[in-house]
C-alpha cells in the first residue's frame, strides 16, 4: 500500500450491466449465527428498472493514510467482479462534508450505503436519512454509534490493541518493565476507543503492580502523525530520555512518534508499536526504528464487504456471525482476524500476501542484511 493521497471524489466500475443473479454460498458453522433479512429495506425507493444494476455508495472518512486507498481499490474492484458499480465520496476528515456526500448518494438512489465514517457519533444521522429514503447502511472498518444500523464489517479491533500492548509487554528492555508513551487514535474513532479498551486489558495488572509506568499520554487528533509527534516530544521534555516503548495506535501516529524519536537521536533504541502495515511502517521495521505493526488482510475485508453490500443490495438473506454493540443494540457484525508483524516474519505475512513486494520492504537496506528473496 503506497502512493500519494488524494482526496477525489470519483465514480468507479464498470457502466451498468444487466443484473446477474449471483449464488452466495454461506457457511453455516456450528457457531452462533445471527441470521437478519434486510429484505424491509433497499431496492423499491430507488426506481430503478432491474437492468441498471447494483449500485454500491461508499461514504469515506478520508483517502490520506495509503491504507484506506487500498480499502477502496479493493473494494471497487471486487464489487465490480460482482458486476455493481461503486460511488465513492471521500470527506476529507470533514462530518459537515460526509453527511452531505451521505446527501448525494442517497439522491443518486443507490442500493446500499458503505459508511467509513470520520466522527462514528456523528454519523447516525446518515443512518436515519439513508433509511428514510429505504436504503440499508453497511458500516466498514468503523462503526456508527446510535443508530440502527444493518450491518457492520471489521477486524477484532480489540483484539489489535491487545496484540500491540502484548507485544510491548514482552519486548521490553527487562520484559513486563518499563517506562512508556502512549498514543492513542482520533476520539472521534470508536476504533481507537476499541483499540484502546483491548491495551488496557494488557497494561492494567502491569501499571497496578507499578512494574509499567505510564509518563505520558494523550488521542492524535484526526490519528495525525503530527500530533503524535507533538505527543512524543511532550513527554521527552517532562520525563527526558528514560522512555522504553511508545505504545502508538497505528503507523501513522508511529511515524510521528519515531520522527519525534530520530531528533533525540532515540530512534531504533525506544520500541515503538504500530498498526495496518504501511509500506513505510514495514520499511521502518526492515530498518529496525519500528518494532511492529498489526497486519488487517485488506484483501479478506474488502472482499467480504463488497459481498456482503451486494448480498444486501439483492435483498438476499445475510448470516452474521457475530454482534457489536453501537449503544442503540447488537449490530450484526463480520468481524475478520488479523496479524502481528515483526522483522521476523515480514516475507511470510505481508509479502507473501502481496500487500507490499519485497523490494518495497527492503528499499535501503544494504544488500547484505536483507534476508535471502523469497
Ligand atoms: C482504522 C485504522 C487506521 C485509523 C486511521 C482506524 O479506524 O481502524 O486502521 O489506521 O483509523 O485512519
Amino acid at each position: 500500500m503506497s502512493g500519494a493521497a488524494d482526496e477525489t471524489n470519483t465514480v468507479f466500475g464498470p457502466e451498468p450491466v444487466k443484473a446477474r443473479i449471483l449464488l452466495v454460498l454461506v457457511s453455516l458453522v456450528a457457531s452462533v449465527l445471527i441470521g437478519l433479512a434486510l429484505a424491509a429495506r433497499g431496492g423499491s425507493a430507488t426506481g430503478k428498472s432491474r437492468d441498471d444494476g447494483i449500485v454500491i455508495g461508499l461514504s469515506m472518512d478520508t483517502l490520506k493514510e495509503a491504507r484506506w486507498q487500498a480499502d477502496r481499490d479493493m473494494f471497487v474492484r471486487r464489487a465490480g467482479e460482482l458486476g455493481a458499480r461503486v460511488l465513492v465520496l471521500a470527506a476529507n476528515s470533514d462530518d459537515t462534508v460526509q453527511v452531505s456526500d451521505v446527501e448525494k448518494l442517497i439522491t443518486r438512489k443507490v442500493d446500499v450505503l458503505v459508511v467509513i465514517p470520520h466522527d462514528g457519533t456523528a454519523m447516525a444521522k446518515a443512518v436515519t436519512m439513508a433509511h428514510e429514503a429505504g436504503i440499508p447502511v453497511i458500516a466498514y472498518d468503523r462503526i456508527i454509534r446510535d443508530s440502527d444500523l444493518d450491518l457492520y464489517v471489521s477486524f477484532d479491533n480489540e483484539r489489535v490493541g491487545e496484540l500491540q500492548a502484548k507485544f510491548l509487554v514482552d519486548h521490553l528492555p527487562t520484559p513486563g518493565k518499563g517506562r512508556i508513551v502512549r498514543i492513542y487514535g482520533a476520539k472521534t474513532d470508536n476504533n481507537a476507543s476499541q483499540f484502546k479498551r483491548g491495551q488496557d486489558r494488557v497494561l492494567e495488572p502491569y501499571i497496578a503492580r507499578g512494574d509499567i509506568v505510564v509518563v505520558h499520554e494523550d488521542w492524535a487528533e484526526d490519528w495525525k502523525p503530527e500530533n503524535a509527534k507533538r505527543i512524543v516530544n511532550a513527554a521527552i521534555t517532562a520525563s527526558g530520555p528514560g522512555i522504553d516503548a511508545v505504545l502508538a495506535s497505528n503507523d501513522g501516529t508511529a511515524g510521528g512518534a519515531i520522527q519525534a524519536l530520530s531528533e533525540e537521536g532515540l530512534a531504533g533504541k525506544v520500541l515503538v508499536t504500530g498498526q495496518d502495515a504501511d509500506t513505510v511502517a514495514l520499511q521502518r521495521i526492515a530498518a529496525g526504528t519500528q518494532a511492529m505493526t498489526i497486519y488487517k488482510p485488506l484483501k479478506t475485508l474488502t472482499r467480504g464487504a463488497a459481498e456482503l453490500a451486494v448480498q444486501v443490495a439483492s435483498k438476499r438473506l445475510v448470516v452474521a456471525r457475530s454482534t457489536v454493540e453501537n449503544g442503540h443494540g447488537p449490530v450484526p457484525a463480520a468481524l475478520y482476524d488479523v496479524v502481528t508483524v515483526t522483522r521476523d516474519n515480514l516475507l511470510d505475512t505481508v509479502v507473501r500476501d502481496g500487500m507490499a513486494t519485497y523490494d518495497d520492504v527492503y528499499r535501503g537496506i544494504p544488500e547484505a542484511r536483507r534476508p535471502p528473496r523469497p
